[in-house]
């Protein structure tokens, strides 16, 4: 029997994975004790700090329910969700980003024309705003029917799938047209905060932090033979622009909602004056472009198959 180190434990526990078929899982698995392992040396973990840990993540697991996860928020506020967002789509330049989708998407929401209004059936108002653009490749060529599946919070900072008493608000799925256009009337997002009523709320008032998000759109864009991007964008001059506590704002997803005091086009859009306007087009990468060395393995492994 070997007396094991304490430097020598995770070798120890990597080294009964021996038979471990996955090789992927096995990785994945032999980096967490690794860093588990070095994590509580470097710390110097106390069993009293141990267990509040367990009782931490105890409660995070209670949290949860068909429609709430607590796990995920907290991956959301440790900046985990957006770093794995990183690492699995390191695009060419020139396309749209990507960020985190959240937890507040939705399939099956209401489709909607070139046009279409998203303020329909919302209760709370907001400041009226015409989005619109193009759906183009990264060498500026026009994408046609494209998917694009748009949601936002209301003006009480509240998504529509989270009030029971509510239908869809703000949400909707459209199709660029021929030219690669969209466009909708909706109202100008507002930053809202992350639900803090379970243990990551507890938490990030323990860090100092705030909960709040900045002001932002959710966007899902997807055309066959080009990658889906999941995206944002951010309101210029927000508030909480330089510190969302989900860590998703990237400079190139902010953007500015210009006035517009223009009577004719007000009327011509089926807006009241003055309106704000957004112009914003997504520029899609290739399929395959810019992929992780995981999903170029996965791939291959089908090619050569
Ligand atoms: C959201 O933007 O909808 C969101 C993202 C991460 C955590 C909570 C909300
Ligand atoms: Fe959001």
């Amino acid at each position: 029997m070997k007396t094991y180190t304490e430097a020598e434990l995770a070798d120890a526990v990597i080294a009964r994975m021996e038979k471990m078929k996955d090789p992927r899982f096995k990785q994945i698995l032999t980096g967490l004790v690794k860093h588990l392992h070095a994590f509580a040396r470097e710390v110097e973990l106390t069993e009293q700090e141990w267990f509040e840990g367990i009782k931490f993540l105890t409660a995070v697991g209670q949290k949860c329910d068909d429609k709430r996860q607590e796990f995920i928020l907290l991956s959301d506020i440790l900046g985990l969700s957006s770093l794995v967002d990183m690492i699995n789509h390191r695009l060419p330049s020139g396309a749209t980003a990507s960020t985190v989708l959240g937890p507040f998407f939705v399939h099956g929401a209401p489709e909607f024309p070139y046009g279409g209004d998203l303020t329909k059936e919302a209760k709370l108002k907001g400041e009226d705003t015409w989005v619109s653009g193009r759906v183009l490749s990264v060498d500026g060529k026009p994408v046609p029917n494209a998917t694009i599946d748009v949601w936002q919070a209301r003006a009480n900072g509240v998504y529509d799938i989270q009030d029971p008493s509510s239908g869809f608000e703000l949400r909707g799925r459209t199709r660029s047209d021929a030219e690669g256009r969209y466009a909708f009337h909706t109202f100008k997002p507002q930053f809202y905060g992350v639900p803090t009523d379970g243990p990551v709320g507890r938490i990030l008032d323990q860090m100092g932090r705030h909960a709040m998000r900045p002001a932002h759109m959710h966007f899902i864009v997807d055309a066959p033979g080009y990658q889906q991007v999941v995206s944002h964008v951010f309101v210029k001059g927000d508030p909480y622009i330089d510190s969302d506590t989900v860590f998703a704002v990237k400079d190139s997803l902010i953007a500015e909602f210009r006035k517009v005091d223009a009577p004719d086009e007000a009327k011509r859009l089926g807006l009241p004056n003055p309106f704000l306007r957004l112009d914003w087009d997504f520029r899609l990468a290739p399929a395959g472009a810019g992929r992780t060395r995981q999903a170029i393995a996965a791939s291959d492994a089908v090619k050569a198959a």
